[in-house]
C-alpha cells in the first residue's frame, strides 16, 4: 500500500466537489493551497527516496509497477490533494487541519528512535517473528488474530514505544498523505451530526489507535461528544494524551466485535484503516456491531484500504504491500467488497469511492433521524472521560 512512486503535487483544479459552485479565489484561499501543495511536495520529496529503500528491504522481489499504475497514483494524489482544500473552502473542516502535521515532532523524536529500530524490524521480518511480542498481564484477554506483530512492527500493539512510532511510521509509509486520506471520512460525519440536531452529537470511532482520525474530528466538530474503542492500552494511552484539550472524550478498552454501548447510541459510527487487519468473520461482526449500535438514520462512515474492486489498476501496489508487511489478512480484505458487507449488514450505501490508497464506504441505517432519548438507550459505559487502564506506562 506504498505510495512510493507517486510524483511531486501538481495544482489541479480549484473546484472539485461543489456541483459547479464558484470557487473562492480570494487571496487567502490561493495562499493556503499554495502554502498546502508546497507542504505535500516537500513531505513526498522527503519521505519518497526512504521509502522505496525501505520497500525494496522488505520485498525484495517486489514487482516494479506498470507505468500506467504510476500515472494513476499520480493522478489519485493530485485528486486528493485538491479534495481536501474544497472539504475546507465548503466548511466541511477548519483550514488548520490541512498543515497538522506534527513535522517537528516526527523529524526530531520519531525519525531518530524508528531509524535506530529499524534493524530489529528487518531481522524480525526475515525470521518471521511475527509472534515476538512483549510479555503484557492483559495478553489472554485479546483475541489470536491480533497477537502479532502488524507491519513486523516492534512490540505489535502492546508497547508505549509502538504507540509513539505508530503515527509517523504511517505518514512515512503513505508519503505524507496519511493524515489526508483520513480527513476524506470527515466529510460525511460532519453532515451526520448536522442532521441529528443533538447540541453534543455522538460519535464512537471504533479501533481508535493513538487518535489521530478523533483529533481532526475534534477540530471539524468541537461540540461532539467522542468515543474511542480499541483493545491497546497503551495506544489508548496515547490518544487521550492527544484529545486532552476535547474534554468529551472518552476511552473503552474493549474489542470492537462487542462494544459496551448502548443499541442506537450513536449518531455516528467511524472506522480508519482497521479492515484489512482482521479476518473475515471478524470484519462481519464489526460491521454487525457497527449497525447495532448507530441509531436509525445515522452512518457508518469506513476509511481503510483501497480493494481489487475500486482499485485494481494499482494492484501491484496493495499486492506489494501484501507481501512485504506482515499483513495476514490483508490479502482476503482487498478481494473482498467492503461497500457489499456493509449492504449484507443492513446499511444503505451513499458512497464507496477510493481515495488514493484507501477508500472511502458511507453506509446510512435506514430509519428516524434523530437519536432516541429512550432511557436506557443512552450509552451504558463511559459517560465521563475515562483514563486507559492498566497497561501503559
Ligand atoms: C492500523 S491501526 C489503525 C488505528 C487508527 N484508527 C488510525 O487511523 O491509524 C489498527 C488499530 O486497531 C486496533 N484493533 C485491532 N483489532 C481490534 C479489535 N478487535 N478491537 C479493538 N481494537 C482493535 C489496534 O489496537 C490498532 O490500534
Amino acid at each position: 500500500m506504498s505510495v512510493a512512486a507517486t510524483s511531486a503535487v501538481r495544482p489541479a483544479p480549484a473546484s472539485v466537489a461543489d456541483g459547479g459552485a464558484m470557487p473562492d479565489e480570494s487571496w487567502t484561499d490561493v495562499a493556503t493551497r499554495a502554502a498546502h501543495r508546497t507542504l505535500h511536495g516537500a513531505l513526498a520529496a522527503a519521505m519518497l527516496p526512504g521509502n522505496r529503500l525501505w520497500h525494496a528491504a522488505l520485498d525484495p522481489r517486489g514487482e516494479a509497477p506498470s507505468a500506467e499504475a504510476l500515472a494513476e497514483l499520480s493522478r489519485r494524489v493530485e485528486e486528493l490533494i485538491a479534495a481536501d482544500e474544497e472539504n475546507v473552502r465548503l466548511g466541511h473542516y477548519p483550514r488548520e487541519l490541512l498543515f497538522q502535521i506534527p513535522l517537528v515532532e516526527y523529524m526530531t523524536r520519531v525519525l531518530p528512535e524508528a531509524l535506530l529500530d529499524a534493524p530489529r524490524l528487518l531481522l524480525r521480518r526475515y525470521r518471521d517473528g511475527h509472534a515476538d511480542l512483549p510479555d503484557v498481564p492483559w495478553m489472554d484477554s485479546l483475541p489470536r488474530y491480533y497477537r502479532r506483530t502488524f507491519h513486523w512492527q516492534t512490540d505489535g500493539w502492546l508497547s508505549d514505544r509502538s504507540a509513539r512510532l505508530y503515527d509517523g511510521s504511517v505518514e512515512f509509509l503513505f508519503g505524507g498523505m496519511a493524515d489526508v486520506m483520513r480527513r476524506m471520512a470527515l466529510p460525511a460525519v460532519v453532515r451526520t451530526l448536522r442532521e441529528s440536531g443533538e447540541a453534543h452529537p455522538r460519535v464512537v470511532d471504533l479501533a481508535c489507535g493513538t487518535g489521530r482520525f478523533l483529533l481532526q474530528l475534534s477540530r471539524a466538530r468541537p461540540d461532539a461528544r467522542l468515543y474511542g474503542v480499541d483493545l491497546s492500552p497503551p495506544y489508548l494511552a496515547y490518544a487521550s494524551r492527544l484529545l486532552a484539550d476535547h474534554p468529551d472524550t472518552s476511552f473503552l478498552r474493549e474489542n470492537v466485535e462487542a462494544v459496551p454501548l448502548a443499541d442506537g447510541s450513536a449518531d455516528c459510527v467511524t472506522s480508519v484503516f482497521l479492515f484489512h487487519e482482521l479476518p473475515k468473520p471478524v470484519r462481519r461482526r464489526v460491521v454487525a456491531e457497527a449497525y447495532r449500535l448507530v441509531r436509525p438514520g445515522g452512518r457508518f462512515v469506513v476509511l481503510d484500504s483501497a480493494q481489487l474492486s475500486d482499485s485494481r489498476i494499482l494492484d501491484v501496489f496493495l499486492r506489494g504491500f501484501s507481501a512485504g508487511y506482515h499483513e495476514p489478512f490483508y490479502g482476503g480484505y482487498i478481494r473482498d467488497d467492503l461497500g457489499a458487507v456493509l449492504s449484507e449488514a443492513g446499511f444503505e450505501i451513499e458512497e464507496s469511492r477510493p481515495w488514493l490508497v484507501s477508500k472511502l464506504v458511507v453506509g446510512r441505517k435506514p430509519g428516524g433521524t434523530t437519536r432516541s432519548r429512550r432511557p436506557g438507550r443512552r450509552p451504558a459505559r463511559a459517560a465521563r472521560p475515562r483514563r486507559p487502564p492498566a497497561g501503559s506506562s
